[in-house]
């Protein structure tokens, strides 16, 4: 597994899609400084300096697209929670793949599939933690934010961080691919703040309301109201 150490770039994601074809599956990108990070709905990742993590994991599991793969941003989820447990904190999912602690957002998942024409080049799976942060550079956020220092009142060492997460990450990364978003399932639920809730979800500009009932072997959210029940498999809880 090779990991590349870039000073500064753009976007670790648009580094990797662009180089994809150069470097091998399970190529690590990982830069000190963002200067255009992206999110997901493109939105913008906003660097909050040196000691947090912008990283992306370039991934070739085949020569073809397998559905499965839209599910790694829930397997990443998983992963991130496991890591972050460990500074005893509860973090928690926020259907699909947000992390938030205390209903703020500590870590964000941008998954992109690379195709060439019919081709599929593989896939670059991007992350980015918070690790360190002050409330003010926080306040440059839109949304709820928050950074481990915060929670922990310690500084966090970003290198080991990441090594834990790029360890968990590969250690039951061939059990998922081989069966799929049910091998996390239970994991994901339990660590899921949404689940029995009455909750709204803007899919593409169109909110749907209703109950968040489950989750399916697929990921998918059910959501039910007056006895219709939608499988979705996009959208935002807001
Ligand atoms: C989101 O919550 O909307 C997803 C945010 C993903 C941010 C990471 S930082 C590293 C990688 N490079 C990017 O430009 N984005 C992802």
């Amino acid at each position: 597994m090779d990991i590349i150490f870039l000073e500064e770039v753009d976007s670790t994601n648009s580094y990797a899609k662009q180089n994809i074809k150069k470097h091998d599956d399970k190529t690590i990108i990982v830069a000190k400084r963002q200067t255009s990070g992206r999110g997901r709905l493109q939105r913008k990742w906003i660097d909050l300096g040196e000691g947090n993590i912008f990283c992306s994991i370039i991934l070739k599991p085949s020569s073809r697209f397998n559905e499965i793969y839209s599910n790694l941003t829930q397997y990443l989820c998983v992963i991130l929670c496991r890591i972050l447990e460990q500074y005893n904190i509860t973090p928690e999912i926020k259907w699909p793949n947000d992390i938030l602690i205390d209903g703020e957002k500590i870590a964000g998942i941008l998954c992109e599939t690379i195709m060439q024409g019919e081709n599929f080049n593989g896939l670059v799976l991007g992350f980015g933690i918070n690790l360190k942060a002050t409330i003010e550079n926080l306040a440059h956020i839109d949304k709820k934010a928050t950074a481990l220092n915060l929670k922990t009142n310690n500084n966090i060492n970003t290198q080991d961080f990441l090594l834990s997460i790029i360890n968990a990450f590969f250690t039951d990364y061939e059990s998922f691919l081989s069966n799929g978003f049910i091998s996390i399932k239970e994991e994901y639920i339990s660590k899921s703040n949404f689940l029995g809730k009455e909750i709204s979800v803007n899919i593409l500009n169109n909110v749907k309301t209703g109950l968040a009932k489950d989750i399916t072997n697929k990921g998918e959210l059910l959501l039910v109201k007056n006895n219709d029940i939608i499988n979705l498999t996009i959208g935002e809880i807001i």
